[in-house]
């Protein structure tokens, strides 16, 4: 029988059995259909890590945002893509570098690392009230990344209540299947967040702290300052793309190590290895399993030419585990050393909060091995049905 990618790709983004584990489907594409053009969506699908990085690293491609103002999911539905001032995840250069330029002025190593400790109070609290027991992504996993995007950006400890079911919604749509309704819920969400933002920026443009937002609000190069939207935008974007992307980590996190206890006790008997563990994490179960391109000029990959007017994906999580790689690619492993990821994208648009989500990850880890003996999950974990962005929704467990 002749290999059909289209139906294999169709199945790890429809079939709710796949998205447990995509991997097997992922290993078929990568032997028999390493780069090809979906006739489902017209883009070309790539899942061999030098190819997919080739690519993200490559001048030729960017961001399409602004070239349509239509988007096809992979069911055939169209929808309308947000038009205004667009994030810096949207931009292509020079546009990008400047944007990308101003905010990463705020967004400093020193700013993060300043977090650690509010990072590891936070940890302690929510762990204080799931008790050992209970749903570990609701009680803990979700709201340390939202508390602590908060306090980076600023936002007051009373109002993140307030924010935190907002930013849930708003990642939606980003994913090939999102329903009409997903895609009404995060415009809305979208609009509550930018309404309250801008209070905010007013608030910090009168009285600036020592946060994200008055430095965004400062940063001048030169005589070049972000403007008010661009403030905005790209604070939305900061909510976005960092806080179930690391909602997902955490989850994995323990989802993985619960699966693999031998990897559990290694970590047990040598804690300096966090931070290897949590890079496996993001090599073996990647938050972010999608990232698109759109390639202006013809260029060559892996001995395929893809035509300008191209749009790509480039399926992360089977990039991660590419045999030519990594030796043993399906085996959970914490102590690898030197592990390559493509977890955090590559390129221009690399992860501007990979430290911060880094950090979360070892501070939260360093927490439970200090509490927790037992790690048990009492339940099968529920999925959120989204491919791009995926991890579980609800995670009950149990620790003693
Ligand atoms: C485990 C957690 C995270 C994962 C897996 C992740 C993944 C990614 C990926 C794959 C990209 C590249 C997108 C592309 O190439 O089109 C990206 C970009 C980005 N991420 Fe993250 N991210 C995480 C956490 C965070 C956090 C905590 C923040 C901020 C607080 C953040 C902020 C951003 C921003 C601003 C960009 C856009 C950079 C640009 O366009 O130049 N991310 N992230």
């Amino acid at each position: 029988m002749t290999f059909d990618p289209d139906a294999t790709l169709l199945k790890i983004f429809t079939d709710p059995e796949t998205i447990s584990d995509p991997y097997p489907l992922y290993a078929e594409l990568r032997e028999h259909a390493p780069i090809f053009k979906t006739e489902l969506v017209g883009r070309w699908v790539l899942t061999r890590f030098d190819d997919a990085r080739a690519l993200l690293r490559d001048p030729r491609c960017g961001s399409g945002a602004g070239l349509t103002d239509e988007r096809v999911s992979l069911d055939g539905t169209k929808r309308k893509v947000r038009s205004g001032t667009l994030s810096m995840l949207m931009l292509n250069p020079p546009d990008h570098t400047r944007v990308r330029g101003l905010v990463a002025r705020s967004f400093t190593p020193r700013r993060v690392e300043k977090l650690r400790p509010e990072v590891e109070q936070m940890c302690d609290d929510l762990l204080d009230d799931l008790g050992g027991e209970g749903d570990f992504v609701g009680s803990v996993a979700f709201p340390l990344p939202a508390n602590v995007i908060s306090a980076l950006v600023g936002v007051p400890a009373e109002d993140r209540e307030y924010l935190r079911p907002l930013i849930y919604d708003l990642t939606v749509g980003i994913e090939q299947t999102a329903s009409p309704e997903d895609l009404a819920a995060a415009e809305v969400s979208g609009a509550k967040l930018t309404e309250y933002l801008q209070d905010l920026v007013a608030r910090r443009r009168a009285e600036p702290q020592d946060d994200l937002l008055s430095g965004m609000i400062q940063a001048a190069d030169g005589e070049d300052k972000l403007t008010e939207s661009e403030v905005l935008v790209n604070t939305s974007l900061i909510y976005a793309a960092g806080f179930e992307t690391t909602t997902h980590l955490l989850g994995n996190a323990v989802r993985q190590l619960v699966a693999h206890p031998d990897q559990l006790e290694l970590l047990r008997n040598d804690r300096s290895l966090i931070p290897q563990a949590i890079e496996e994490v993001l090599r073996y179960d990647p938050p972010v399993q999608v990232d698109g391109r759109h390639v202006f000029e013809d260029i060559e990959i892996g001995g395929v030419t893809i035509p300008a007017g191209s749009s790509t994906m480039t399926l992360l999580g089977a990039c991660n585990r590419d045999p030519s790689l990594v030796e043993d690619p399906e085996r959970f492993d914490v102590t690898r050393t030197d592990t390559q990821v493509l977890s955090f994208g590559s390129g221009i648009h690399y992860c501007l909060g990979a430290a911060l989500a880094r950090l979360e990850g070892e501070a939260l880890l360093g927490k439970l091995l200090d509490r927790y003996e037992h790690w048990e999950i009492t339940e099968e974990p529920a999925w959120r049905n989204r491919m791009t962005l995926r991890g579980v929704d609800a995670l009950q467990v149990r620790f003693r």
